[in-house]
This record gives structure tokens, sequence and C-alpha cells, in this order.
């Protein structure tokens, strides 16, 4: 056929129809359109069709994809009617192997327009490298792009880049289909013809899936300016030479839900919300666990605990739909080559598999080589190996690294972990705890070291804190918990220690140090959270204990005998926390010193007491004494010292010297606005004592975002000189 026969729209639809071996009466009635409508057409009476029309015209003349589209934009007269010719010739010789759609494919929108509109807009955008760990979507994502897109490509080509020794095949295989080489012709020449044929062409969609390097590929890329795309999936990193690379992430959550969700009969949306966290939004996983839930019917709260449990076998259940082999034993043949290349990383990794799945510090291995095993701790201490180590992990995408550190996906972790013989997990289990309780950032109320317990407190919460053998990691927790307290952030501090004091007990006894210090700091989280009476009773048993095991004037027992009196005043015994607060200061004086923090915050609670039982000089005395030594030792910023601050301002509030408290109360809440942050318990505080030195002195308060709770609270009156000791 040629093309000038049908420049217009008449033309080609008379063309098409005798191709068909039709009459313009079967036309008309297979389309359901009147003789007369076909013939104005194919006459050039009317130049144009309705897109109904086109649309009825088209499966009538048993159109299909790609021409199909092209054939009903010429019919309303927005293509040349030679084009649909052109798309007719391409489809005749349309060469597609990618595999089927899959229908529940869910989400990665953004992704997929990101990875069009790269492919579209710049020459060097042309090969894109997809890559991330096994079963996090690459496959479906490239699947997914070239059903989408199918309009845009003549051709099309799947190619399994796993094994390298088998792509020239399947390469050979697309050059049979375009007609570019013969069976037969060698090797080299068939690599040459169809990257002729290709770069000649235009309009074509190269993916190489589960590819190993960019060596493998390289070979095969008909390079910029050819005129097609070549999408990469790959396990591996490093494809920056060769191709824009792009690190897939999981799912979003409600994507994880959604599919879950979709295969899994009666599941809720909150136990949808959980099995997806848990499984951490891993599309192969969330596919894994909604086929086996469909398949056993098990509950959502038996599969969590088989999950927690015996992750391993678990995931070695059935594959996904089309997926090869089962996440476990993806995970597994990466293990077992990581380990026979360099044991060293593959240590490394099993440590990181007893962490958090979250970003781990580098420094927390770099840091602590001293108790990493023979050749890590050697790598670990030499900046060089150690950069070679590290991306010999993340190569294989086991695990992901960027500024904030290391990160493995909570499944990687289960499965390297059960993969681990007892014996050998004991002790990467322990050398996890050690590197952990060496990384002990101290001195939590000195917000310096809080970007660095911010970091690490997500591995101490993942640790298993009630079965540590290691003293060291013991006394981490009692840190974190005091760094949470510090933090405001009461919940996270009570989930943290809300178990181990009977935990402890039965592990390490009543009277072991550990288990008495847990027990103290939920007394402590206790009494931060309102929850006075139960805070008493275990401060006063802690306390008793502690005399007991300890003497009366160790600092531990006069820990406890502050925090104790402080929920006695709480619940209105003031004298007799009185009384338990100046013995208690005494014995301080005396065993740490006039200026120890300690004492300090113990004399503090004593002039609290002071103010509540009215004797205000005394209190304001003893609290400006407290607050000359703490700017001294601590600086004016020091939490501690605005604690003080604070105290005093109160004192003098009600000794009627209002200007002073509102100057002192003034300075206090900037200071804790930029040091704690406005959202902080104490600087809420501090707003709302400043807006009742303003109050009484007839001024009108200027709080910003703080006003909102001085209208709910009112004065509240030296909350924090109750300060607890640690
Ligand atoms: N966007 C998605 N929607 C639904 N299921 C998905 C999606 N992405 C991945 N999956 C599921 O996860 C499995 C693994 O995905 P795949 O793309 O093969 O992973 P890989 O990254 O290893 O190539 C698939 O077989 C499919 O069941
Ligand atoms: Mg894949």
């Amino acid at each position: 056929m040629e093309q000038q026969e049908v420049t217009a729209f008449a033309g080609l639809l008379r063309l098409l129809r005798t191709e068909a071996g039709l009459t313009q009466e079967e036309l008309a009635e297979a389309a359901g359109l009147s003789p007369r409508s076909v013939s104005d057409l194919e006459r050039g009476i009317n130049r144009t069709a309705r897109k109904d029309t086109a649309v009825l015209l088209s499966n009538a003349l048993g159109l299909t994809e790609p021409v199909r589209p092209t054939f009903v934009a010429a019919a309303r007269g927005l293509t040349p009617a030679a084009d649909v010719l052109a798309a007719m010739r391409g489809a005749r010789t349309r060469a597609w192997n990618v595999p089927a759609r899959n229908p529940g494919f869910t989400g990665r929108e953004e992704l997929l327009a990101d990875v069009r509109r790269r492919l579209q807009s710049a020459d060097q955008a042309v090969v894109q490298a997809l890559h991330g760990m096994g079963g996090i979507g690459k496959t479906q994502l490239a699947t997914e792009y070239a059903h989408r897109f199918a309009d845009s490509y003549d051709l099309a080509w799947w190619i399994n880049a796993e094994q390298v020794g088998l792509i020239g095949d399947q390469v050979a295989a697309l050059g049979l289909a375009l007609g570019c080489v013969q069976a037969g012709d060698a090797a080299e020449a068939i690599r040459t013809a169809v990257l002729a044929e290709l770069r000649d062409r235009g309009r074509w969609l190269l993916i190489f899936d589960n590819a190993e390097s960019p060596a493998d590929v390289a070979p095969w890329l008909p390079g910029g300016g050819s005129g097609g795309h070549v999408l990469i999936t790959s396990r591996q990193r490093g494809w920056d030479e060769v191709a824009v690379a792009v690190e897939m992430d999981v799912l979003a959550r409600p994507e994880s839900v959604a599919i879950l969700q979709s295969r899994v009969a009666m599941l809720t949306e909150d136990d949808a919300g959980r099995l997806a966290a848990e499984l951490g939004d891993l599309p192969l996983a969330i596919a894994q666990a909604a086929d086996f839930m469909a398949d056993t019917g098990v509950a959502p709260d038996e599969f969590l605990m088989l999950l927690r449990t015996r992750a391993l076998q678990l995931l070695s259940e059935g594959s996904a739909g089309s997926y090869p082999g089962s996440l476990a034993a993806a995970t597994g043949l990466i293990a077992d080559r990581l380990e026979s290349l360099d044991p060293a990383a593959a240590e490394l990794a099993s440590v990181c598999a007893f962490l958090a799945p979250e970003p781990i510090p580098e420094t927390l291995f770099t840091d602590a080589a001293s108790f990493l095993p023979g050749e890590l701790a050697a790598r670990a201490s030499d900046p060089l190996a150690w950069r070679r180590t590290i991306a010999r992990l993340t190569r294989q995408s086991l695990a992901r690294v960027d500024h904030r550190g290391l990160q493995m996906h909570r499944l990687t972790q289960a499965i390297l972990r059960e993969r681990l013989a007892p014996a050998r997990a004991t002790a990467t289990r322990g050398c996890a705890e050690a590197i952990l309780a060496a990384g002990n950032p101290g001195d939590p109320p000195n917000p310096v070291t809080w970007p660095r317990w911010a970091q690490l407190t997500p591995h101490v919460l993942a640790a298993d804190l009630a079965g540590t053998n290691n003293p060291d990691l013991r006394e981490l927790v009692r840190y974190t918990c005091w760094y949470l307290i510090e933090r405001g952030d009461n919940r996270t501090a009570l989930d943290l220690v809300k178990d181990l004091p009977e935990q402890w007990r039965g592990r390490l006894g009543e009277h072991h140090e550990h288990t008495l210090t847990a027990a103290h700091y939920l007394g402590w989280v206790l009494l931060q959270m309102g929850r006075y009476g139960e805070s008493r009773d275990l401060n006063q048993a802690t306390f008793t204990r502690r005399r007991r095991v300890l003497g009366e004037d160790h600092p531990d027992t006069l820990y406890s005998a502050h925090n104790l009196a402080i929920t006695l005043r709480k619940l209105g015994d003031v004298e007799a926390a009185r009384d338990l607060d100046q013995d208690t200061v005494d014995r301080q004086r005396r065993v740490m010193g006039d200026d120890h923090h300690s004492t300090l915050r113990a004399a503090a609670m004593l002039a609290a007491d002071l103010r509540e039982l009215g004797d205000l000089q005394a209190a304001r005395d003893l609290e400006q004494d407290i607050l000359d030594r703490r700017r001294r030792a601590l600086g004016p910023d020091h939490p501690d010292t605005l604690t003080s601050a604070t105290g005093l301002a109160a004192d003098l509030r009600q000794l009627g010297d209002l200007e002073a408290a509102r100057d002192l109360d003034q300075d206090a809440l900037e200071r804790r606005r930029r040091v704690l942050g406005e959202d902080h318990p104490d600087t809420l505080a501090s707003a709302s004592n400043l807006a009742a030195d303003l109050r009484e002195l007839g001024e009108a308060p200027k709080l910003g975002r703080q006003r909102r709770y001085c209208a709910e609270l009112g004065p509240i009156q030296a909350i924090d000189a109750n300060r607890p000791l640690s």
C-alpha cells in the first residue's frame, strides 16, 4: 500500500475495509452504523467522524493496540491518516515479550511517573537502573512500566540478565523477530546487527531484568541518541557509569494495606496495618503473607506471632505469584555468596541483624572495633578497608547505607538471624550488645548528647533487654530511660522499662543492683506521668531495699529517698516529704559535697517543700544558693540551672517581688525555647509561669505558641522544682 493513496481518512477507511474483505454494508452492520455513514466517510463527504463512531469502526475492523488509538485519532482529524499505516507496519512486526501484567499491581504512581519523565527528558537518562533488595518490586515496576506505556514503543524486549551467558541468545531472538539476523549467524555479528537495527528504528524499550553488574549489560546497550529506552533491574548498587541509578524503597503503608486487604478476605484495616508494619512494607513479603493467610485462613494475630518466632520458615513458604523463589531463599543465597566471598562482611551483616531496622551509625562499629570479632575488628579500625566492607554489604542490597548509617530491612534481619546456628547466634547477639553498650553517649541531661541518643535509642529498644547477660547494656537502658524522660517522651520511657523490674528480678535476683535500678526508673517514669500512687509504692519498696543492700548513705539510696519524697508531696504528705528531703540533703552534702549536682537537686526539692509549707523566705534563700552554684558549675542554659531559676521565681512571686519573678521567668522561657524546643513540658511550664507573673503585674502576656497551654493550665507553680533523681 502506498502512503500517498491515503493522505485523507476517506482513503484509509476504504483501504482497511478492503483489506478486511468487507463491503460497505457489511462494515456498517458489524459496527452497528448506517451504510450511509460509512459511505459518506469513504467519499469524503464527512471528513471526520465522531469519537464513538470511530471506536465502533475500529472494533468492526478488528484493530488492536497500538493501532486502534491512532485510528480513532485519525478519524477525528487529530492525526494524519498515514500514522495509522505506520502503526500497522510496526504492529505487524511487533516484537513484544514482556511478562504479563500483574492485575493486582498497586501504587508506585510517583515512581512510574518519575521513570517515565526521566526517560523522555534527557539523553543520559535513557538508561535507568532500578536497584534495591530482592522482593522490593523492581521487576514488577519494569513490567508495569512496559504495559502502561506500550503505546509509545514499537517493540519491547525483556531480557533475563541474571546469567550473563544467556543474554546473547535472548538478543538473537530479538534479532530474529526483527528479521535483521538469521539463525546460525555468529554471536558478534548478531550483536552488531541487532544494535544497528535498534539504532535505526527508535521507539523501542529494552529491559534487562536482574542484572548483576554494569559490565554484563554494557555490551548490549545501543548507546545514547538511538531513540529507545533501557530499564535495568538489579539487586546490586553501582550503576552510575552506565545508567541513572534509581534506588527503590519499600511500599507506602497505604499501598501495603491495600494489597493485603484486596487478597485476604475480612482483614480489617487495623490488622492490615499491623501486618504491614511487621513485614516492613516489603512487597514480596506482603504478597507472600497475603497468599499464606488466604490459603490457610490463619488469623492476623497468629500470623504475627509466627512471623516473630519463625520468620525464616514462614518466608520460605510458597512464592508469591510469579516470583522465582521465596524471600528467605533469595536472602539466603546472597548471604551464602557473601560468606564465601568475604566472611568479615558477612559477619557485619549478621551483627546488623541483631540491631534495629533503623539507621545504625557507623561510629557504633568504628568506635568499638575491639568488641568486633577478628578480621572485622581490623577492618573497622582501617577507614579504607571499612569502606570496602560496607560496599560489599550494600552492593548486594543486604543493607543500605547513607549519611545516617547502615540500614537493614527487618525481614532480612529476621532471616539472617534465624540462619545462624545457635552458638553463633548467641555470640553475634553478644557482639551487637557490646558495641551498643560501648556507644553509650552518657550525660542525658546535656542536650549536646541528644542527637547521638536519638540515633542509639531505636537500637536499645530493639535489643533483648530482658535476656541480656551484658551488664553494660543494662546500664545503657538506665541512661536511655533517663534520656527519654529528659526529652519528655514518657510514653517510650515507660515502654522501655515497664517489664524490666519483673524480668530482671527473675533473672538477676531481687537485690541485684540492676533490678533495683529498673524499679527506680519505672518509679520515676510513673511519677513523670502523674501516676503518683503507683510511683510512691514502687519508690518506697526500692528505697527500703537499697537501704538494706547498699547502705543509708549510698548515692542510689539517696536518689530513691529523693524520688519517694516527691511522690509523698504530690500525694499531699508535705511534712513527711520535707523531713525525708532534709535528711537526704544532709547526707548528700556530707557524702558528695555541696556543689554536686545531686545534692543541688535534692536541695531544690527541699526548697519546694518549704515553699509549699509556707516558709517562703527559707525557700527563697535556699533556691538562690542553688541557682548561684548551678550557674557557676553548669552554665546559664543547663536544664538544671533553669529549673532553679523557675523555682526562685515562684518564691519571689509569692513574696510579692513580681518584677524579679517576671525577669527570671522571661529569661528561663527564652532559654528553654532555644534549648528544649517549643513543645517541651518545661518550656510550656515557663510560658505558663510567665503568664501568671504578667497577669499579676497587670501586663498582657505575649506568648505566641504557648498561649493555648497557658489558657488551659493556669499558673504552674514551679512544677519542675520537683525534679526526680536518676
Ligand atoms: N506494586 C506492586 N503491587 C503489588 N504487588 C507487588 C508490587 N510490587 C511487588 N509486588 C509483589 O512482590 C513480588 C516481588 O516483586 P518483584 O518485582 O519481583 O521484586 P524484585 O525487586 O525482587 O524484582 C511480586 O511477585 C509481587 O507479588
Ligand atoms: Mg526481580
